[in-house]
């Protein structure tokens, strides 16, 4: 097929192109295990007595035969740690918002999204076939404007942002959009993939930031796959939104659950995040450290308190060779560029874990001085 060669050849032409590289024998500067559970040894234990018991897959979704006493038990621990009523575990992040966010709103319904939301979100968003409106990144005085022109017009508005935003690290104000959501009698979906174990002081997210409470319009979603270090997601709320979504969340219903020993892994490594509450204090201070450490040699880093810490480069090929030139001195740290982010914005995509010891994080800065 030649349409597909050319397509690719436009994408080398504009630094566009992609290829995965293998990990093996890299420093890794770019994984979101943010607090380093995927290898902690009580974590792996316990997903290894699971794997014994009950094999490696599920073998049916949820609502056949793949919900087992860990499914239910990770809900459990996850809705006692998000502080919701309820919580219902989906197969990644991204079939989470594809199933939850066009089954809350449709074709009469207004959303209104941050413009820098994660791509799961804006595919979610087209799905729903309701009219959707983008405000300006974190702009909430543009929501504001949207939601006093275009509110009246439709049944249902949902407000939807990431709550730690995974290309740039910043945070949306939850107590903002809570008081619109509240005046505008509309939804708040909170995409807190990045928020969970990383924000407040013992890593609940996005509303123990703000000092803020669940209501019953705020819809909690976030994922196995960062800070806790597994795999999967899970929509958090109301008693009826979990009942809600089991009949009606086509990703839940058509697509096989996550295998029993992925959930004990997650719910063994929420327990540990409970427990030993520095861990989410640690990864501040050492996002703090390598920020002010890379600023004084001179690159132009974001820093919102957040172990996102995206290396501005702006051009696509400039960012690529960085990356390539890093990789020859043995470390990892991918270039982003569009459509992740804007044209124009590339950038190396550095984050923070508690895995970084003192000389790991020495070959960093070594490395970045030599370039
Ligand atoms: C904000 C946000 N939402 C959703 C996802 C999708 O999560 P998953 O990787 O579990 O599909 C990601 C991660 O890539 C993300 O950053």
């Amino acid at each position: 097929m030649q349409w597909i060669e050319e397509e690719l050849e436009r994408l080398r032409f504009e630094s566009l192109y992609r290829q995965r590289s293998l990990r093996e024998g890299l420093l890794d500067f770019c994984s979101n295990d943010y607090l380093a559970m995927k290898d902690h040894p009580e974590v792996i234990e316990e997903s290894v007595k699971v794997l014994r018991n009950y094999g490696l897959g599920s073998g049916a979704s949820a609502l056949v035969s793949g919900y087992t006493k860990h499914h239910r038990d990770l809900e459990d621990k996850l809705s006692e740690f998000k502080l919701t009523p309820c919580c219902v575990l989906f197969g990644s992040g991204y079939l989470a918002n594809l199933g939850t966010i066009p089954v809350l709103v449709g074709e009469d319904d207004l959303v209104l999204s941050d413009q820098l939301n994660h791509a799961s979100i804006i595919d979610a968003c087209r799905l729903s076939k309701s009219k959707v409106l983008v405000y300006r990144h974190g702009d909430y005085q543009h929501l504001e404007e949207l939601l006093k022109t275009f509110r009246n017009y439709h049944r249902r508005c949902l407000i939807v942002t990431d709550t730690v935003f995974s290309m740039d690290g910043d945070i949306a104000d939850i107590r903002t959009l809570k008081r619109y959501a509240e005046e505008f009698d509309c939804m708040l979906y909170l995409d807190e993939a990045h928020a969970t174990g990383v924000l407040g002081p013992s890593g609940k997210g996005g509303l123990e930031e703000f000092g803020e409470s669940w209501e019953d319009y705020i819809v909690v979603m976030g994922t196995l796959s960062k800070a806790i270090g597994s795999y999967g997601a899970f929509v958090c709320g109301s008693k009826v939104l979990c009942d809600y979504l089991v009949n009606k969340a086509r990703s839940l219903i058509f697509s096989t659950s996550l295998p029993p020993a992925v959930c004990a892994g997650a719910k063994k490594a929420i327990e540990i995040i409970q427990r030993e509450s520095w861990r989410v204090r640690k990864l501040k201070e050492k996002s703090e450290l390598i920020y002010s450490r890379l600023s004084t040699i001179g690159l132009e880093v974001l820093f919102h308190h957040t172990p996102i810490l995206p290396i501005m480069v702006y051009e696509e090929a400039k960012a690529l060779d960085l990356r390539d030139r890093l990789l020859k001195q043995g470390i990892l740290i991918q270039a982003i560029r569009y459509p992740t982010v804007p044209i124009g914005m590339a950038r190396l995509r550095l984050t923070t874990t508690l895995r970084y010891t003192d000389d790991y994080l020495e070959r960093l800065f070594k490395a970045f001085e030599k370039l």
